[in-house]
């Protein structure tokens, strides 16, 4: 049969894991898709830089627009980030040109995920953005596939790793916010806006589309009620611990009369339960549904090797013909639901 051809855009650090599992692995990624996966054509900022991996047998284009819709490109790959600007731009070229888009932007879905599913579904291609949510861990195939039977009644977790880093660190190293934040910092782990990480907007981003799938709703990132943990002080660490408890960045979506909850704010969890126990850069997702109960779902949540790992399994899928709507049901059947901010007690 013939290869699955890839155009990746970003060669960072998802984008060059992505390049090493395709050339180290092509035999094994064969066997499990059915077909040769091949990388046709990459694009980056800057063509001169040295990436820890070749990139001599792709064409190289500068514009991800121009790489999104070229003929030789089945899977537009897009791993630049920023959730409008060039992956937008280049994500909407790609559909209308008849590709299939993976994606690991959190942000460019949690704004515009409605409206480039929709586009997604009449133009008969798929999206998939398995990578965007809690790294390496398979939450959304999870969700669209092995829970599908279930009413989902409930979807929490920690889900930024850099805030769970900072905060671990405050309770572990007996460090301040201003202290352990530095650390991440020095460690490379803070987004190059740190807002988006302490602020909890990206941990936001990713509820949002996990609620969505989990609910059938259109996604409302602007309905989620968002806390970060800038105000946390060792204090706050110390009382928490004196009574048996940590503070987590907790994201929790729930269904209520009043709606579709979506809250991301630091909680108390108690010291003794997986969630508390979560150290470091670590991600975890709590899934409770009406036939299977509680599932727990546990990793890296971010960095090369397992985000990369995520990227790889939504191309195997497509290259598999798995034909999925882009949050588990047809963009037009979501329902715009009203959201319930201020609800969660
Ligand atoms: P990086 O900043 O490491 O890499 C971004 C890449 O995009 C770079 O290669 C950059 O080019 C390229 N790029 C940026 N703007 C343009 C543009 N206008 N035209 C062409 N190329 C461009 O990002 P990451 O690899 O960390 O993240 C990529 C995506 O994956 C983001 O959406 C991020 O949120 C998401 N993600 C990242 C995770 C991680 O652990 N890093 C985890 C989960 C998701 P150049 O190298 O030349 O500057
Ligand atoms: N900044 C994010 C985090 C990267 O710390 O979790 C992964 O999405």
């Amino acid at each position: 049969s013939e290869p699955l051809r890839l155009g990746i855009a970003g060669l960072g650090t998802v984008g060059t894991g992505v390049v090493k599992i395709v050339r180290q692995k092509a035999n094994l990624l064969a066997a499990r898709a059915g077909r040769r996966i091949e990388i046709t054509a990459v694009s980056a900022r800057t063509r001169d830089k040295d990436r820890g991996v070749s990139l001599k047998d792709y064409a190289w284009e500068d514009d991800p627009v121009k790489l999104a819709t070229r003929d030789d490109v089945d899977v537009f790959v897009e791993l630049m980030g920023g959730s409008d600007g060039p992956a937008k731009a280049a994500t909407e070229a790609a559909i209308a040109a008849g590709k299939d888009v993976v994606t690991a932007n959190k942000a460019m879905l949690a704004h515009h995920g409605q409206a480039l599913a929709e586009a997604a579904e009449a133009a008969g291609r798929v999206i998939r953005f398995e990578a965007a949510v809690a790294g390496g861990i398979p939450v959304i195939k999870a969700l669209t596939e092995g829970l599908a039977g279930n009413e989902i009644t409930r979807v929490m977790g920690v889900m930024n790793g850099t805030c769970n880093y900072i905060l671990t660190r405050m309770q572990s190293a007996d460090l301040t916010y201003e202290q352990a934040f530095a650390e991440a910092d020095g460690l490379g782990y803070l987004e190059a806006d740190p807002e988006l990480d302490v602020g909890g907007i990206d941990a936001g981003h990713k509820l949002s589309l996990l609620a969505a799938i989990a609910f059938g709703a259109q996604v409302d990132f602007d309905g989620v009620e968002l806390e970060g943990i800038g105000a946390v002080t060792i204090d706050d660490i110390h009382q928490a611990a004196d009574m048996g408890y940590r503070i987590k960045l907790l994201g929790v979506a729930q269904m209520t009369g009043r709606g579709l909850e979506q809250r991301m704010s630091p909680c108390l969890v108690p010291d003794n339960s997986p969630l508390g126990q979560l150290e470091g850069g670590t991600n975890m997702v709590v899934i409770e549904g009406d036939a299977v109960g509680q599932i727990v779902l546990r990793g890296a949540g971010a960095g090369e090797g397992p985000t990369a790992s995520a990227v790889m399994g939504d191309v195997i899928d497509i290259a598999r013909g798995l034909r999925l709507a882009t949050f588990g049901t047809p963009a037009g059947e979501l329902a715009a639901l009203k959201p319930a901010k201020g609800a969660v007690p």
